[in-house]
């Protein structure tokens, strides 16, 4: 984030070691992520991967799977001699964490392999595995020396879920900073990897005109939404155990919201900006049990149609517990404890299998505090909003009053909207590239510490707890297909506020 393409340099040269490589994980996203920084020439000079799974295969065997994979799911044409020179430099390794001489055996295999290929002994580790393989892993790292720093850079991708609740982030996080530095640990979330949510902080700081009026002064309230029209598929057994809150809240949405409402940071720093964050959501109101029910929405979605597809009831899907309290959409109102902010609500909602895909932050801004134009009721006055659109399309746009034409003054609300798209040309990408080259700079604006993380399980813990205590009861439903439940709408209704429509 911090480069302009001119300022692109190669990163020193290292082993990019993929635990998890049979994954799908690696074949949709970071092999393609690979061959993305292949095709742009942003892969260090001397380069290796070192794949890991707990179960064999031939380098051939995996070479030839990856190669499926990046046809299947690369976001650009696929280009055999990039991706055969690749795949060339990729050799297989198998290890479990469970079984520690396999670990020496990976140690081995990397010190010949970067005396073979002068790789100077930097390595980026990838856990590319399900979480619970991520600490046991971490400990054989740390137990073979693997991430000792000599004098070559040793660092660690970890990816989302870190924790399922504030107490066992808080465990993760120990556990790693007694085997390694923080400045080695690279948490991943995907949705910093997007260019409009970088631009979040571009937009607020590298603009005069809107700071002055980001504040409780200007600004009515805010809303965060990530709708999603696909269901939970195939991946229940995860879901079931996880839910909408614990799946984006903490991580997706609260970075949204973060960049959104930090402070601006005294550097632009991977330390001040992360420390900024983390004072955000360190600031977030503490709801008391009753507040917190009253300031929630939980949800699941009921059979219903998308387009052209069925979708049955979450219960029915498979891996999902008949009986499941497990919501598949959320939504909060959460205040921030600070001066900028006070009194301002935040509302965020997140669900499956709505009616749309989309993904935005929605700046309320106060309403003119009356009308001279006589006729027009204050209350009749279209609403300023100031909407960063990340997803389907990537946008800002402004909603405004305008004069219709005409010999009387007659008023509507029109809007300005800016893609990206139409602006600047830049080839498809994942999202994940940004992230790995940073990781191989060493550049960690981009990922989360620790004290973030915690920040962000503790501010959500209330709500965990007050809907365990709950069980069953108010749990709403919504029909696949649909905006959500009635009761999301409630919550923002009973404020004299509403949803920003789909446009
Ligand atoms: C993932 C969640 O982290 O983010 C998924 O586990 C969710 O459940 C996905 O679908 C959403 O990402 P995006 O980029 O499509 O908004």
């Amino acid at each position: 984030m911090t480069k302009d393409p001119q300022a692109k340099r190669k990163p020193e040269n290292c082993a990019f070691v993929i635990f998890g490589v049979t994954g799908d994980l690696t074949h949709r996203l970071v092999m393609p992520s690979l061959y993305n920084l292949a095709a742009e020439h942003l892969l260090p000079e001397k380069f290796c991967v070192v794949g890991v799974a707990r179960k064999g295969q031939s380098d051939d065997e995996l070479r030839s799977s990856l190669l499926k994979g990046l046809r299947q799911f690369a976001t650009r044409p696929v280009d055999d001699d990039i991706a055969q020179k690749l795949l060339q430099c990729l050799t297989f390794v198998e290890a479990d964490p469970k079984d520690s001489p396999s670990f020496d055996r990976l140690r081995e295999h990397l010190d010949s392999l970067e005396c073979a290929q002068d790789t100077g002994g930097n390595r980026l580790f990838y856990l590319a595995t399900p979480p619970a393989a991520f600490a046991p892993t971490a400990r054989e790292l740390g137990r073979t020396g693997m991430m000792e720093e000599n004098g070559a850079w040793r660092r660690l991708v970890i990816e989302k879920p870190f924790g399922t609740d504030l107490a066992s982030a808080r465990a993760l996080n120990a556990e790693l900073l007694k085997i390694m530095d923080e400045h080695q640990i690279y948490r991943i979330d995907h949705y910093l990897g997007k260019e409009t949510v970088q631009n979040i902080l571009v937009l607020r700081f590298a603009n005069g005109m809107f700071e002055p009026i980001w504040n409780r002064n200007h600004i009515d309230h805010i809303q965060i939404t990530v709708e999603e029209k696909l269901g939970v598929g195939h991946r229940g057994g995860f879901y079931d155990a996880t839910g909408a809150l614990r799946d984006m809240v903490p991580n997706h949405l609260f970075q949204l919201m973060s960049l959104v409402a930090m402070e601006p940071p005294a550097r632009f720093d991977a330390h001040s900006v992360r420390s900024e964050k983390a004072d955000v959501l360190t600031s977030i109101q503490q709801p008391s049990r009753e507040e917190a029910l009253k300031n929630s929405v939980r949800a699941q979605y009921l059979a219903g149609r998308i387009g052209d597809e069925e979708i049955t009831d979450y219960r029915k899907t498979e891996d999902v517990k008949p009986g499941s309290t497990t919501e598949t959409f959320v939504a909060l109102k959460l205040m921030i404890d600070n001066w900028r902010w006070a009194g301002v609500p935040f509302y965020l909602r997140t669900g499956k299998a709505l009616g749309h895909k989309r993904t935005e932050v929605a700046i309320k801004f106060k309403q003119a505090p009356l009308s001279m134009f006589s006729g027009t009721d204050v209350d009749r006055l279209s609403q300023n909003f100031l909407t960063i659109g990340i997803a389907p399309t990537e946008t800002i746009e402004l909603q405004f009053n305008a004069k219709i034409p005409g010999p009387s003054i007659t008023i509507d609300g029109v809007e300005m909207k800016f893609r990206y798209g139409d602006y600047f040309r830049v080839d498809p990408s994942t999202g994940y590239e940004t992230l790995i080259y940073d990781c191989m700079i060493g550049d960690n604006i981009l990922f989360q510490r620790a004290d973030g993380i915690e920040a962000g399980w503790q501010a959500v813990q209330p709500f965990l707890d007050a809907w365990k205590s709950e069980g069953t009861n108010g749990i709403e439903t919504y029909e696949a297909g649909s905006d959500g439940p009635a009761c999301a709408d409630e919550l923002l209704r009973r404020d004299g506020r509403s949803w920003r429509k789909f446009s």
